[in-house]
């Protein structure tokens, strides 16, 4: 897709994409977008299902997507609850796109993530990466974590505060796999071990106790305290390794200083860019594959 765009730019002709948002989105929402008009189709959408759909009114999300299905030949759905595109994929006569479930999972990113991966080191394997920050709550890390631990030979060092560490279910996976992969506070040992470091940004949505929040706050304030600050800047991209890349799924929050942005290893805005190509393949896959149910 990325390297002959224009050659796939009628495969879609009169298909319809449902872009069924329930929670804020700029990248996954338009590059899915994006990538239904590139193929020829067009998109019916909402950004904000909660307030603008028939789910104001209390309808259910399997009746909101019984209907939308109807009339699109895909559906992508963001919704804060963790089971909602298997709710969604239940009832629907068309395939659902997980575009963000809660806390759980954001596939199409962790493909974006790995195809970014892939251009960078032509393979996907034996590599050592890094995840930090909010490791609990961060659906991307899921995914993106799930993906790479099928691969052999993938090392992986968790770096977070211990409060937002990797979910036990996700850690027992990796276990069960065989995975091998340390879990550390240490910004510096981390990153100066990853060829891949992967940063989000603190969920904070997911954090509404005011209490907890603040809790959160004074342990990474403790945790920079002892180690270093838990953030790339100009004083800690000196850490990572000459050949390594900086991904991030976006949006940023301080954990990258815009200063960096310019150094060759931070590859994030490229990453965001794959998003369109790696879209456009999933659904050009799907629209092969598809016969709506009736
Ligand atoms: C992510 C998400 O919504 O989970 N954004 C994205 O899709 N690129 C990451 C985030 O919001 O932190």
């Amino acid at each position: 897709m990325k390297s002959n765009l224009h050659s796939y730019e009628n495969d879609l002709n009169r298909k319809i994409l449902a872009t069924d948002f329930y929670q804020p989105s700029t990248r996954t929402r338009f590059s899915f977008e994006a990538a239904i008009i590139k193929l020829g189709g067009s998109v019916i959408s909402t950004e904000n299902a909660e307030q603008f759909s028939s789910v104001a009114k209390g309808e259910t999300l399997e009746d909101s997507i019984r209907y939308i299905s109807c009339l699109a030949d895909f559906i992508v759905l963001r919704n804060r609850w963790n089971d909602s595109s298997f709710r969604a994929a239940n009832v629907s006569r068309v395939p659902v796109l997980n575009g963000g479930a809660g806390t759980a999972q954001h596939p199409t990113q962790a493909l974006l993530d790995v195809f970014t991966i892939y251009e960078n080191f032509g393979r996907l394997t034996n590599l050592d990466i890094g995840v930090f920050n909010d490791l609990k709550n961060s659906r991307t890390v899921q995914s993106l974590v799930h993906l790479l631990s099928d691969f052999p030979g993938n090392r992986f060092y968790f770096c977070s505060i211990p409060s937002l560490m990797l979910p036990a279910e996700l850690e027992e996976d990796l276990s069960k796999k065989g995975v091998q992969y340390l879990k550390t506070n240490d910004l510096r040992e981390a990153l100066s071990k990853s060829s891949v470091a992967y940063f989000t940004r603190l969920q904070a949505e997911y954090i509404k106790d005011e209490v907890e929040r603040k809790r959160l706050m004074e342990e990474i304030a403790e945790n920079e305290n002892k180690y270093c600050k838990y953030a790339i800047t100009e004083d800690t991209i000196k850490f990572m390794p000459e050949n390594s890349i900086l991904l991030h799924p976006l949006p940023r929050g301080p954990e990258i200083d815009p200063r960096v942005d310019l150094d060759p290893r931070a590859k994030y805005f490229e990453q965001a860019e794959n998003g369109l190509y790696v879209r456009m393949a999933i659904l050009e896959i799907l629209n092969r594959r598809n016969r709506k149910k009736p």
